[in-house]
């Protein structure tokens, strides 16, 4: 049995007193963890209130992006060390954003990754079509190459510890969802290239979420479907009323 992960991905919005207010309202209307791993994608700047303020609660805090490298010359980023001390357990890496303002490449999300898992923090490593791709039958190729080389060279143990996110461009922040059907499908491809991968226990081990315009009022339906394990939420985590509604998607 896979766990649902849900994950609110704040993007570059929020203040600090708009942060504490939301994990506030929050926290204690968290859900057990063993219903749903619930999560927050905090700008880097406030990684550390938000660790503060959600100790020893449900509410795990991860991180939008990070350099693959421990330290060194790389003016206004953060490393996996830097995480690790704050006590950050993950981090969203390649996501469409990065990949299409940020030059990241199939080959940075790759060194992410390893960085991350090195450093026992959980990568969401982000995979999804454009439209152009989906319109001309391309997305199991386009998504299938970009999970395989996210993925060269981390073995199967370390699987466990990853996650992947399924976001198709054209349905983040459009309100255009994918249509539950559309994202099983595409997400049961990403089940196939991990089985040719690592062999089907590990295949079925791996939670793959969905991502673009998931709300309260669609999650469901989507986390219904079998190969869903969960939702990588950007404009319907930024209020905490939205937020909790989406971890009791079964209710
Ligand atoms: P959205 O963003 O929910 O606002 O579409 C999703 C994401 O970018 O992760």
């Amino acid at each position: 049995m896979r766990k649902p992960i849900i994950a609110g991905n704040w993007k570059m919005f929020k203040t600090s007193a708009e942060v504490e207010a939301f994990i506030m309202q929050a926290k204690h209307n968290i859900p057990s963890e063993t219903t749903v791993e619930s999560v927050i994608c905090v700008p880097s700047i406030y990684l550390a209130l938000a660790k503060k303020l959600t100790e020893g609660t449900n509410l795990h805090v991860a991180a939008q992006n990070m350099h693959f490298a421990e330290s060194g010359a790389f003016t206004g980023e953060i490393s996996p060390v830097m995480l690790k001390d704050l006590g950050v357990d993950y981090v969203v890496i390649g996501h469409s954003e990065r990949r299409e303002l940020f030059n990241e490449t199939d080959e940075t999300v790759n060194h992410k990754v390893h960085a991350a898992l090195a450093h026992t923090i959980v990568p969401i490593i982000c995979v999804g079509e454009s439209l152009e791709e989906r319109e001309s039958n391309n997305t199991d190729k386009v998504v299938s190459d970009q999970v395989v080389k996210a993925l060269v060279d981390v073995t199967a143990p370390q699987m466990e510890n990853v996650v992947i996110a399924y976001e198709p461009i054209w349905a983040i922040g459009t309100g255009k969802t994918a249509t539950s059907d559309q994202a099983q499908e595409t997400i049961h491809q990403i089940r196939v290239t991990l089985e040719k991968l690592y062999g089907q226990s590990v295949a079925n081990m791996v939670r793959i979420q969905y991502g673009g315009s998931v709300k309260p009022d669609n999650v469901k339906e989507l986390l219904e479907k079998s190969d869903i394990d969960g939702a990588l939420v950007g404009g319907a985590s930024l209020e905490a009323d939205s937020f909790l509604a989406l971890l009791t998607f079964k209710s």
